[in-house]
């Protein structure tokens, strides 16, 4: 059975808003790492969802650009299509076309998955920066400080797809899966990787996501066709940056448009 997590959403009425959120989550999760033990290790997805937040931490005139150590910044992908870094699906383009390409941080702390290579050698090169870049031996545990995830209308996160391999993989830290509903492969960290994160958050925009938001939230645990419910991070909670389409068939939120869901 799965571990127990207690679920923090948060509710805004725009995606704009949503956005400012996650950018506040990012800014200071990266400042109380960076004060904490001198590093911030953040790994971000992709997808369309971030890019408005990406673009917001880009923006010297909002309030999330001065906070981050950009200095102290690791940036790490959750995981990467099989495809050039120049190719329109590639997650690390969007994200250098949104922000990268716009802020100070050094490209020896961006770490691109190479989604141009074979995919193996792409997961287990990528195996191999993690380990470094933690300063671990190849039985360690990376954690990353925040990982930001989607969740794609099919219940998927990260590239972990229904019924695809990678569910199943509890050992490695980094895996390529086939995807066959996309007849493509893709690059992607584990699931539990991403539970051993100090913070984990999803960030979920849109009505074509609210029944499958209810489904993985409420409905029967069944993480093969709901991979998204394999999220249920060690430190006992998940966070959840909504917009009120997405969040429409959940509990009602409080005033301050925060609801909790208590997951045994
Ligand atoms: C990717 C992402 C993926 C994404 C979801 C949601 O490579 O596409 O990492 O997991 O987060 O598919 O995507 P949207 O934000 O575009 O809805």
């Amino acid at each position: 059975m799965p571990r127990p997590v207690s679920v923090t959403y948060r509710v805004w009425p725009i995606a704009a808003e949503v956005a400012a959120g996650a950018a506040e989550l990012f800014a200071s999760a990266a400042a109380a790492a960076a004060e904490a033990h001198g590093v911030a290790r953040i790994a971000i997805s992709g997808g369309s969802t971030p890019k408005v937040m990406f673009t917001l931490l880009a923006d010297r005139s909002q309030p999330y650009f001065a906070r981050v150590p950009w200095d102290k910044l690791h940036l790490f992908w959750v995981d990467e299509r099989c495809v050039p870094p120049t190719d329109a699906e590639s997650n690390y383009r969007m994200t250098n076309e949104a922000l990268l390409s716009k802020v100070p941080l050094p490209a020896a702390q961006i770490h691109r998955m190479k989604g141009e290579l074979d995919p193996a050698v792409a997961a287990s090169q990528y195996e191999a920066v993690i380990l470094e870049e933690f300063g671990l031996d190849r039985s360690g545990d990376p954690v990353f400080d925040l990982v930001l995830l989607g969740m794609g209308d099919d219940g998927h996160t990260a590239s972990l797809f229904p019924h695809t391999a990678a569910l199943y993989e509890m050992v490695r830290l980094v895996v390529a899966n086939h995807v066959l509903q996309k007849e493509t492969w893709r690059v992607t960290l584990t699931w539990p990787v991403i539970n051993r994160g100090r913070e984990v958050a999803f960030l979920i925009e849109g009505a074509a996501k609210t029944d499958v938001l209810h489904d993985v939230l409420l409905g029967a645990y069944d993480p093969e066709a709901k991979p998204s419910q394999l999220i249920r991070p060690a430190s006992g909670k998940l966070t959840m940056l909504l917009d009120s389409a997405a969040a429409a068939k959940l509990p009602a939120t409080g005033t301050d448009g925060v609801g909790t869901l208590e997951l045994s």
